[in-house]
């Protein structure tokens, strides 16, 4: 007999995470829908099993408290007793949206013009940026590795292990004007996990002086891209340290949700169909890639 698939995704309630955990429950895998907040996972869990999805089941996990992580692992350990598949999908976008009317005005982020006209009329000038850019670089950075390196044992016991971290165009090294910094990036044989958070603590430093223009950093929202572009750079990482383990980054598609205050292009169903074809990928596929939608893509466009 076939052994089953087990997957964790992580910030499952909703959006393209809930979608995503849906989708592979589809395809036969034991999904555990992960969610910081209880009430929230148990109701998405609810929702698939009114759609006839049985195979989904519920473990709370905020990936910026350890506390929770290891609460998960040691809920896999004993229930699975390895891991399948990672979708590190949670994520928070750092921004505070001034004037939501004229987000949305502009096109959201749903065109290249719309993000553009939007970031630089509604995102800047805003008292709780440093806290809220604290809270996405903690989740997409700090978060997403400990998360990760907290399952990777468990990653070591299936036959087919599987990572995916779900980025964004917004994380393309083209947006970064510092051409020295951009070349460490994708240096990927001497960059190290150390070098990259001194470089997200340069960022900071940077965005708290007022320093991102002067610096090269890119412009709004600025801390997203940075933090895309760092995950990139682990996901490059990740791949290289686990031989074994087929580790991808993937640009789900602009997707109309909370997120991007619901101006994107494609559905959340649409959006999840990248992540959950990376997820399944044959033992032959990549490794260390970056998937824009369901193509391969270079970490740097011209
Ligand atoms: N939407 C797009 O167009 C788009 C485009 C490119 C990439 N992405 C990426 O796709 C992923 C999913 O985004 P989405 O659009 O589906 O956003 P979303 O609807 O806002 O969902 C984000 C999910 O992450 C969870 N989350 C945030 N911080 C967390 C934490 N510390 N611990 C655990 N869960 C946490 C949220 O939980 P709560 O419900 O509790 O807040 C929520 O479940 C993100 O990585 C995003 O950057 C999205």
């Amino acid at each position: 007999m076939e052994e089953r698939r087990c997957a964790v995704v992580t910030g499952g309630n909703k959006g393209i995470g809930f979608e995503i955990c849906r989708q592979l429950a589809l395809n036969g895998i034991e999904v555990v829908l992960t969610a910081r907040n209880e009430s929230r996972g148990l109701e998405a869990i609810e929702k698939l099993n009114a759609f006839g999805i049985p195979n989904v089941v519920f473990h709370q996990l905020d990936i910026k408290n350890s506390t929770s992580i290891a609460n998960l692992s040691k809920f896999i350990e004993t229930r699975f007793k390895k891991l399948d598949i990672l979708v590190n999908n949670a994520a928070e976008n750092g921004v505070v949206y001034v004037d939501d009317k004229r987000f949305k005005d502009g096109g959201g982020f749903g065109t290249q013009f719309g993000a553009i006209q939007a970031g630089l009329g509604c995102f800047t000038n805003v008292r709780d940026i440093v806290k809220a850019i604290n809270r996405l670089l903690m989740s997409c950075t700090v978060g997403f590795v400990k998360c990760t390196e907290a399952l990777v044992p468990l990653l070591q016991f299936s036959k087919t292990p599987r990572i995916v971290n779900v980025s964004s165009v917004y994380g393309d090294l083209h947006w970064f004007r510092n051409d020295e910094l951009k070349q460490e990036l994708l240096d990927i044989e001497n960059l190290t996990e150390e070098r990259i958070d001194e470089i997200i603590q340069w960022f900071l430093k940077d965005f708290k002086a007022a320093k991102l223009h002067e610096n090269g950093w890119p412009l709004t929202p600025s801390a997203y891209k940075v933090s895309k572009a760092a995950l990139n750079a682990y996901t490059r990482l990740m791949a290289r340290k686990f031989q074994n383990i087929l580790v991808n980054a993937v640009h789900p598609g602009c997707v109309l949700i909370d997120m991007t205050s619901n101006t994107g292009i494609v559905t959340a169903e649409e959006g999840a169909k990248a992540p959950v074809m990376a997820a399944l990928l044959p033992d032959d596929g990549p490794s260390g890639a970056y998937f824009n939608k369901m193509e391969i893509a270079p970490f740097m466009t011209t």
